[in-house]
């Protein structure tokens, strides 16, 4: 399990632990703006291959993960090859200050590309105040069976882990608490890629 200070981001660490079993027995897992790899283990694909635009977090995560497979590069400029049959990207688009929010949806539209027919995307993105996710929903409809958007985004601040634990399970039961205030952010889980026309 991953621990946060901050309930929003633990909320989002307890549903990506259920998510993440969809990845069993499955080829080949991308992790799009990996990071330092910190999500390898939660990867169950025969193989791992993070991509991320910072060469040193790609370096530090094969220090980790000596089998893990590494590619530096944004995920705007993915060699259309790059392709997975589980696909996640994390707490980069629309969240990360690396990350050129004018780019969503043409990376929205990179991450559906990237995804194998019959698999999986996992991602969440921060919403621009205005924005109601819409146009990311249309984008990823006609290519998906099945498209789920979890809400959610308040209570982002740190509030220590034992609280952030405690509001994270409250806002599990109550779902008016993901999105009260502050932030606006969605977990998409996209199953059965279509084939790509
Ligand atoms: C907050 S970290 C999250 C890392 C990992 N996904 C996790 O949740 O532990 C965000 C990462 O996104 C990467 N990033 C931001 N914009 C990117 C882009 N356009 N293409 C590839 N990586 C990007 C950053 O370099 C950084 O490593």
């Amino acid at each position: 399990m991953r621990y946060s200070e901050r309930p929003a981001k633990q909320f989002l660490f307890n549903l990506l632990r259920k998510k993440f079993a969809l990845s069993r027995e499955r080829q080949i897992g991308l992790d799009v703006a990996c990071g330092k790899m910190i999500f390898r283990p939660w990867f169950e694909t025969r193989r791992y291959i993070g991509v991320d635009l910072d060469a040193g977090r790609i370096r530090e995560g094969r220090e980790k993960y000596p089998e893990a497979e590494g590619v530096v590069c944004a995920m705007e400029e993915m060699d259309p090859a790059l392709r997975g049959d589980f696909v996640a990207c994390i707490q980069a688009i629309g969240i990360n200050s690396h990350f050129d929010p004018g780019n969503t949806l043409a990376c929205v539209r990179k991450l559906a590309e990237a995804t194998n027919e019959g698999g999986i995307l996992i991602f969440n993105a921060g919403l621009p105040d205005g924005s109601s996710g819409e146009k990311i929903e249309a984008l990823l409809r006609p290519h998906f069976a099945s498209v789920e958007a979890v809400p959610y985004g308040a209570f982002n601040a740190p509030i220590g882990r034992p609280a952030a634990y405690v509001m994270a399970q409250a806002m599990n039961v109550l779902p008016f608490l993901r999105t009260v205030a502050g932030e606006r952010r969605v977990l998409y889980t996209c199953t059965g890629r279509k084939h790509a026309a």
